[in-house]
């Protein structure tokens, strides 16, 4: 299959591509690497000995999108493209409609003008907002608590509203937990510009002594020690879900969310302990206060995904820390 990945040369989009190389179709990233590089290129080659297409563009520009489309004969796209950063976003709301909410309008534009009509997602949890039961299924009440959230609730929308007005879109959402972890090669992963503002990077940053000691926020939640609990999900697991959901829509018309989650929660101070034992190295840390905004706990139930798309998470979270640590003691020291 022809495959296009709006913001593809991302965190997520890149370990999506590697997937989908693997697996024998044709990929095209589309990026306009706002928050990547183009030597992520380099390295999806080096993993997959295939180098995918590359169109440096934003998807904004509907008419570039549109002959890209074309000019690839695409017969799919999976929708990474758009800005993530919850406290930027409090800060730069219209950035974050621009670029998300108007990001998409241009691309359901274009796959409309081409005939394209099967689009996969990159929902949020952050759409169930605080959560009034646990573990979170797609049946959950959705609302937003901060502009990056509501953008992704307001494309839902858009995305349940486009396949009611034509019956032959095939679109999935898949709303993701809390991706982490990184290929098992060292040579992708997450590797925000500017201080972390995830567990994850941040007490990556930690163990490697660029970043003195960790912050925990808040010990005082009703969760079994105190701190917050969420669904991590192994990178390459949720990629493995993106084949799935795109094997699936095949056989299914019309809009549907499904979670992509472990079904377990680790809190912080698991998380900690977690890396700490992957990495032999100390990870320092204060408890401070609750960060605004956070919930107590989130995490999924899976379910959904089991049953339509034959899909699981794998991946342990030892493999998750042994894979995060392998990238970051790559990485170039600043
Ligand atoms: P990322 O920032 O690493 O990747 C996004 C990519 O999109 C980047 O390469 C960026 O350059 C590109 N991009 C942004 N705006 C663009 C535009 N207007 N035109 C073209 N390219 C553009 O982020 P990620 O973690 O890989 O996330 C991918 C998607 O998954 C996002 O939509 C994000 O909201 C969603 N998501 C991420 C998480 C997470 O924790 N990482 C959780 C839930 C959902
Ligand atoms: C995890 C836990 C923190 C940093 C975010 C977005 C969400 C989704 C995924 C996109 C929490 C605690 C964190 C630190 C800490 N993204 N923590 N010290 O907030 O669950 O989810 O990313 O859709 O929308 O909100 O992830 O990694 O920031 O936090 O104690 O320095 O770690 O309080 O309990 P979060 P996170």
């Amino acid at each position: 299959m022809n495959i296009l990945l709006t913001g593809g040369m991302g965190y997520i989009g890149s370990h999506v591509a590697i997937v989908l190389l693997e697996a024998g179709h044709h990929v095209v990233l589309y990026d306009n690497l706002c928050n990547s590089d183009a030597g992520v290129l380099a390295r999806i080659a080096k993993i997959t000995g295939k180098e995918p297409i590359f169109m440096e563009a934003d998807v904004r520009a509907t008419s570039t999108l549109t002959e890209t489309l074309k000019n690839h004969a695409i017969e799919a796209v999976i929708h990474f493209a758009g800005l993530k950063a919850v406290g930027e976003s409090t800060q730069k709301p219209l950035a974050y409609y621009a670029n998300n909410v108007e990001g998409t309008i241009s691309l359901l534009e274009s796959m409309s003008e081409v005939g394209i009509r099967t689009l996969v997602f990159s929902g949020s949890a952050t759409v169930y907002g605080e959560p009034q039961y646990l573990p979170l299924d797609e049946a959950h009440p959705t609302s937003a608590t901060n502009p990056y959230g509501r953008t992704k609730l307001y494309i839902e929308e858009m995305l349940r509203d486009i396949s009611l007005s034509d019956p032959s879109w095939r679109i999935v959402s898949l709303r993701y937990f809390n991706p982490a972890g990184a290929h098992e090669s060292g040579l992708i992963g997450e590797k925000p510009t500017g201080a972390p503002n995830n567990l994850m990077p941040y007490m990556a940053q930690v163990a490697t002594g660029e970043l003195k000691e960790l912050s925990v926020f808040g010990n005082d939640y009703p969760t079994p020690d105190g701190t917050g609990v969420r669904d991590y999900i192994h990178v390459m697991d949720l990629a493995e879900g993106h084949a799935a959901a795109l094997s699936w829509l095949a056989g299914h018309f019309g809009w549907h969310a499904i979670n992509l989650g472990t079904g377990e929660g680790y809190s912080v101070l698991d998380m900690i302990a977690a890396f700490a034992k992957a990495s032999g190295r100390d990870i320092p840390y204060r408890i401070a206060p609750r960060r605004k905004g956070d919930v107590a706990a989130c995490y999924a139930d899976p379910g959904k995904a089991l049953r339509e798309l034959g899909w699981q998470a794998r991946r342990r979270l030892h493999v998750m820390c042994e894979d995060v640590w392998r990238f970051q003691r790559r990485l170039p020291r600043p």
